[in-house]
Parts: structure tokens; C-alpha cells; sequence
């Protein structure tokens, strides 16, 4: 396995395992690479002949004030454990080669993105789409693999990739947790002790809501009951729970029938995000 750093390099590797007519695989991530991830890279490993990892912290994708600065970084460890699963190449680009310094253009999907994170966190979709978009446009794989746990950015990307015709099939990863139920997120490393005790329950909530949703719930009845069951938690600082349509993400409120149950909350100066998916 090789990592490079240049987007011409890229395209020299993948142009020669194309012209032997392999299939092109695409993980994009930000690294400090946890078993969320890696199911992805082996779920590429089986569902593509050639597997490229990405590995840039995406600057314009971070508002001002969070955690661009200490975001964790872990090349080396990351490829280590890109390699073991069988993956080809790791792209790792600094910012000055993603983007020309006087770079204009950004990838916008309108709508969705206003909602739920994107309401929280301005800008920060227009970050992903752009970003994405170059990497699909760099590596130009046949598929390319998300992870469920940012419900939201998948719906996002899918939203692109089909309004912009581009070439590339999408698929998502399910959500990876701890044995107590945390959704594993690179993040997690900022919690403390005690934050770390409690941030489980974000996912017990969602799971008590989902058991309404199943009985019979309304979207709105479903949000008041996860809010309720974060609201006993005085370290969660809730930023949104809401029960929408899958694809859409129009919010059911009086309506019952499939949907994702979307939640953010900060622990401390640790935001999680979480989901759970009713299908019907
Ligand atoms: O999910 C992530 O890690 C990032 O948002 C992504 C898709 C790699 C874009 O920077």
C-alpha cells in the first residue's frame, strides 16, 4: 500500500488499475481511523478491485471556533490499519494541495442542508459537498462508501451525486458502537471520564424513542420523548432531536410511518451526533 500526498499521483494509480479494468473504490475520511471507518474499508476491500482511503481534515467543512485545531491526527496508525484490511492507496493531501489559494467555487444542495446539523453548524454541508466533490472528481472511483452515523451528509452526498449526474455509486456503512451503545466517533477521545459515562444515552434515548415510533408514536410525540430522556441528564446541552423522513428529511411531526430519529447534543466541548432508523 502506498500513501501519497498529491492529487497527480492519485490519478497516475488509479489510471493504471482502471486501464487493467478494475473497479475503483473510494473511502473518504478525515483519519484518526476507528472501527466505524475500517468496517468501511473492508466493506470496500469486498466491493471493489482497488481501495483508496482519504485521509484530509477538511478546514472549510469546521465553523469558527470548533475543533479544526485539535482535531486527532494519526497517519502513520491509520495506514497501518488501512493496510491490514487490504486497502491500495492512502490519498493524504495537505490544504495548499486540496485548495488553490484563491480558490471560489463551492458545491451547495439547498434544503437539505439547512436542517438538522446544518442549522447548527452554518456552512458547514457547503464544506463536505465541495470537498466530497473534489475527491470523487480526483480519484473518479465507481463506488464510494459513508457511514450512516452522519445520516444527514449521506442523504447529502446522494442528494449531489444524483442532481449533479455524477458517475460514482454511493453506499452507506452502518453505525459502529461501543459495547454500551456510543456511536464510535472520533471525538470521542475528548471526552472525560464522567462525559464518557453518560454519552451512551444519547443512544439509549433515540432507542426509546424508535420503541415509540414502532408502537405507534407520532414524529412530534417521538421528539418530546427522547428530549425528555436527554433532559434527566444535566451534561447533555441538547442542540436538536427531530423524527424525520428518511430521504427528504421533512420533519413528520403529526404523522407516523418510517423515520430517522436524529439527534445532536454537547457533552461538555464534545458535540455527538447519533440517529436510528425506524423503517416502518
Ligand atoms: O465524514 C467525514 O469524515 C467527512 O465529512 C468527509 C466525508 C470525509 C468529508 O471531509
Amino acid at each position: 500500500m502506498k500513501i501519497v500526498k498529491t492529487k497527480q499521483e492519485v490519478r497516475d494509480a488509479v489510471s493504471a488499475q482502471r486501464a487493467e479494468g478494475r473497479i475503483i473504490g473510494l473511502v473518504p475520511t478525515m483519519g484518526a481511523l476507528h472501527e466505524g471507518h475500517l468496517s468501511l474499508v473492508r466493506a470496500a476491500v469486498e466491493g471493489s478491485d482497488w481501495v483508496v482511503v482519504s485521509i484530509f481534515v477538511n478546514p472549510t467543512q469546521f465553523g469558527e471556533g470548533e475543533d479544526l485545531d485539535r482535531y486527532p491526527r494519526d497517519l502513520e496508525g491509520d495506514a497501518a490499519k488501512c493496510e491490514e484490511i487490504g486497502a491500495h492507496l492512502i490519498f493524504a493531501p495537505n490544504a495548499s494541495e486540496m485548495y488553490a489559494g484563491d480558490a471560489c467555487t463551492v458545491v451547495r444542495v439547498e434544503g437539505l442542508t439547512e436542517k438538522l446539523c446544518g442549522a447548527c453548524r452554518p456552512g458547514h454541508f457547503d464544506g463536505v459537498t465541495t470537498v466530497v466533490n473534489k475527491l470523487l472528481n480526483i480519484v473518479q472511483p465507481d463506488r464510494a462508501w459513508f457511514g450512516r452515523k452522519d445520516y444527514q451528509q449521506l442523504v447529502v452526498i446522494r442528494r449531489m451525486v444524483r442532481d449533479l449526474d455524477m458517475p460514482v455509486e454511493i453506499l452507506g456503512g452502518p453505525t459502529v458502537r461501543e459495547s454500551d451503545g456510543l456511536a464510535l466517533s472520533s471525538r470521542n477521545q475528548y471526552l472525560g471520564d464522567r462525559e464518557r459515562e453518560v454519552a451512551p444515552k444519547l443512544y439509549e434515548a433515540l432507542l426509546q424513542g424508535a420503541g415509540a415510533a414502532r408502537e405507534g408514536a407520532s414524529g412530534s410525540e417521538v421528539e418530546r420523548i427522547v428530549a425528555a430522556k436527554l433532559g434527566e441528564e444535566p451534561l447533555f446541552e441538547l442542540q436538536y432531536v427531530q423524527a424525520v423522513e428518511p430521504n427528504s428529511l421533512r420533519p413528520l411531526k403529526s404523522e407516523t410511518g418510517p423515520m430517522v430519529i436524529a439527534a445532536a447534543a454537547c457533552i461538555g466541548d464534545t458535540r455527538l451526533i447519533d440517529n436510528v432508523v425506524v423503517e416502518e
